[in-house]
């Protein structure tokens, strides 16, 4: 057993754990990887329900872009996170949904989410939707996302979830990719006391994006929107008019369920496209094990439904396995930094799952809003989105869970569809801010960045992190660009799935990520394209060249730090200017990807052959900028902008 003040043994559970001890998870382990067609095939008759049996367990290849699971299989998502749980379930709390207030609280049996399923599914069949029609989904985090995502899947249209922070060009080039022919959104959202118009955006977006026949309005605040007949139709009055059974479609294992984007480091985000099965599988089988999910826990994910996150644990992992889940429209802060705490004692929710963003703003106020409430019922905490700083993670253990509860700090990304690394609450020892071990089935590999040459051995290895086999829930595509999905995954070490993350693996063999090795930064456990960022800035009239970094921050994990050349006669201004480049960049992708800090400079500091030195810019931003952290800037164009632009940064950060 290994043993030192910074290994946490995993809790002794009361109630068995599925996996109990380092030994068993060792052993399955093997076997996933030893024997892996067996080892799925159980699996898969185990958490699925199937309409007709698969003929073959897996095939393809990362090399050849054509991995497929179950093949042949017949299933229906909904059919397997709804129906099946009826008959022993049906009075069971699918849903649990807390509002912006304390007070708005929805509990929703399996039988209610059958219904009301049921019901939205017949309504999208009136409108002419069919199989393998994208259905755009923008939707503020509460039951009516998780109702339009499994009716889409009753009929076996393609969801398409944009987060509802989204701003305008976001939506548009979204909606256009996938020509989503319906748009199902709300009146408004309301999160932290503050009202998000939603209805009020798409209205503009469907001037613009000619695929979109319908939009399906929920009302959620009730407050007055705008309203146009000729294409918008109130959900609540069509659903009452539809017959609560719709038959479930059948599906192939290998049709799409879902497309969600998710920005890469270059060009516009990509569309993954996820499948029924392999998908399926892999969140149900990932939320029983990382989560030790049991039978009678309330189960509880803080993210948002637009995200991945969301999907696999809000969504799809949990209503597998006729789980409880947990939905919240609101923030950690509101009313009170302790919101959560008291959700926690009011519902006691046994497994909580936040990102490090969150701890970390929670963690700046008294500890008397944490310790306020009874979290005793508390098993597992869990993390995900960012690397967990040791800091976040023993306050999170000592004040949260009380010493008593297993953390679970999950690695994975949109392109994954569950984790792929993460202890298991009753076996794997933790590390504060190391990820663990691989999940069963995923084989790891670290790779040296430039030859990709595997680092094999037991001593430390770092490098880049690959994954050296197909597992079920990775995404199959980027919608309508299967080279693009080439290019950035599987092409660029042959024979490996590229996650674009650095990594250390120990002496112990546990692996530690060390954040994008590309140009993605990871805001809030947001994640976004430098890129991206850059061209909302130049799209705005002002601005003639950006260039965009994260810099480290305290709560945010990494901060946006943009560089900007303006167009001639915009120079005197700089606060103004700075406003409105920030109010652009909040219009155009939304709030969440507001640069934090501008600097407006005459120049950017540029080869000669004119490429943007962004190495540079990140350590400026990092305060790493003695000339030795910065190294040879002689080969510049204009190597005197460096110190101007040290200058400025450090007065700002
Ligand atoms: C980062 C979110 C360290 C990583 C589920 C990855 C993490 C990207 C962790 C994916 C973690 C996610 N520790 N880094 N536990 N979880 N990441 O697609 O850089 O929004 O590549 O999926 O987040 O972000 P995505």
């Amino acid at each position: 057993m290994m043993s030192d003040a910074n290994i946490f043994q995993p809790p002794n559970f009361p109630a068995k754990s599925h996996i109990s001890s380092i030994e068993e998870y060792n052993k399955l382990y093997k076997e996933s990887i030893e024997n892996p067609n067996d080892f799925w095939d159980k699996q898969a008759k185990n958490f699925l329900t199937w309409f007709s049996d698969y003929t073959q367990v897996t095939s393809g290849s990362f090399q050849n872009g054509d991995v497929s699971w179950f093949l042949n299989g017949k299933i229906n998502v909904s059919y397997n996170c709804i129906d099946r749980h009826l008959k022993e379930n049906k009075d069971k709390v699918a849903i649990i949904f807390e509002g912006d207030e304390a007070t708005q609280v929805q509990k929703i049996t399996y039988y209610e989410l059958y219904l009301q399923v049921n019901r939205l599914a017949n309504v999208l069949l009136s409108l002419g939707i069919k199989k393998g029609d994208a259905v755009a989904i923008y939707l503020p985090n509460t039951p009516i996302a998780i109702y339009s995502m499994l009716a889409c899947a009753r009929i076996g249209a393609i969801h398409s979830v944009i987060f509802a922070g989204f701003g305008y060009e976001s939506i548009v080039s979204r909606v256009d990719d996938a020509k989503c022919r319906l748009i199902i959104t709300a009146d408004e959202g309301l999160r932290g006391g503050r009202y998000i118009p939603l209805k009020e955006k798409i209205d503009q977006v469907v001037k613009h994006c000619k695929s979109v026949e319908h939009v399906l309005v929920f009302k959620n605040t009730g407050r007055h929107v705008n309203f146009n007949s000729s294409i918008d139709i109130w959900a609540d009055e069509a659903m009452v008019e539809q017959r609560p059974y719709c038959p479930p479609v059948f599906l192939d294992s290998e049709d799409p369920l879902f497309i969600l984007y998710t920005s890469g480091s270059t060009g516009k985000p990509k569309g993954l496209v996820h499948t029924q099965a392999g998908y399926l599988l892999y969140a149900a089988m990932t939320h029983r094990y990382v989560f030790d999910y049991q039978d009678d826990d309330i189960y509880a994910c803080m993210a948002d439904v637009g995200w991945i996150t969301g999907h696999s644990y809000i969504v799809y992992g949990p209503l597998a396995n006729g789980a409880t889940t947990f939905i919240f429209e609101g923030t950690p802060l509101h009313p009170t930094p302790a919101r959560y705490w008291e959700m926690v004692e009011r519902h006691k929710i046994t497994q909580f799952y936040t990102a490090p963003t969150a701890i970390r703003s929670l963690m700046k106020f008294p500890v008397s809003f944490t310790e306020s409430s009874d979290k005793s019922s508390l098993r597992v905490l869990g993390s995900v989105g960012e690397p967990i700083n040791p800091e976040a993670w023993r306050w999170f253990y000592n004040h949260v869970g009380q010493e008593k509860c297993a953390i679970v700090d999950t690695y994975w990304q949109t392109e994954s569809g569950g984790h792929l690394i993460s202890p298991l609450p009753g076996a794997t020892p933790m590390k504060p801010g190391s990820a663990t071990k691989p999940f069963f089935g995923i084989e790891l590999r670290v790779l040296d960045s430039k030859t990709g040459q595997v680092i094999t051995g037991e001593k430390e290895a770092s490098g880049v992190l690959a994954v050296a086999r197909p597992w079920p829930g990775m995404a199959r595509t980027v919608f309508q660009s299967h080279s693009r999905y080439l290019t950035t995954y599987m092409n660029p070490y042959p024979g490996h799935y590229f996650t674009g993350d650095g990594v250390r693996r120990d002496n112990d063999g546990y692996y530690w990520i060390e954040g994008r090795v590309d140009d993605v930064i990871n805001v809030s456990g947001h994640r976004l394209g430098t890129a991206e960022l850059e061209s909302a800035l130049v799209g705005c009239s002002l601005c003639a060249e950006a260039a965009v970094v994260g810099f480290p921050h305290d709560i945010k994990g990494q901060g946006i730090l943009a560089f900007c050349t303006l167009k001639q006669g915009y120079e005197e201004d700089e606060s103004n200017v700075i406003a409105l480049l920030k109010k652009e960049v909040r219009t155009i992708i939304g709030p969440f990807a507001t640069p934090d800090v501008i600097i407006i400079t005459p120049s950017l500091p540029k080869t000669r052959s004119g490429k943007i030195m962004r190495r540079i810019l990140r350590k400026i931003g990092a305060h790493e900028s003695t000339p030795e952290q910065l190294g040879d800037i002689s080969t510049l164009a204009e190597p005197e902008v460096v110190q101007l632009l040290i200058d400025k940064v450090s007065k700002v950060i």
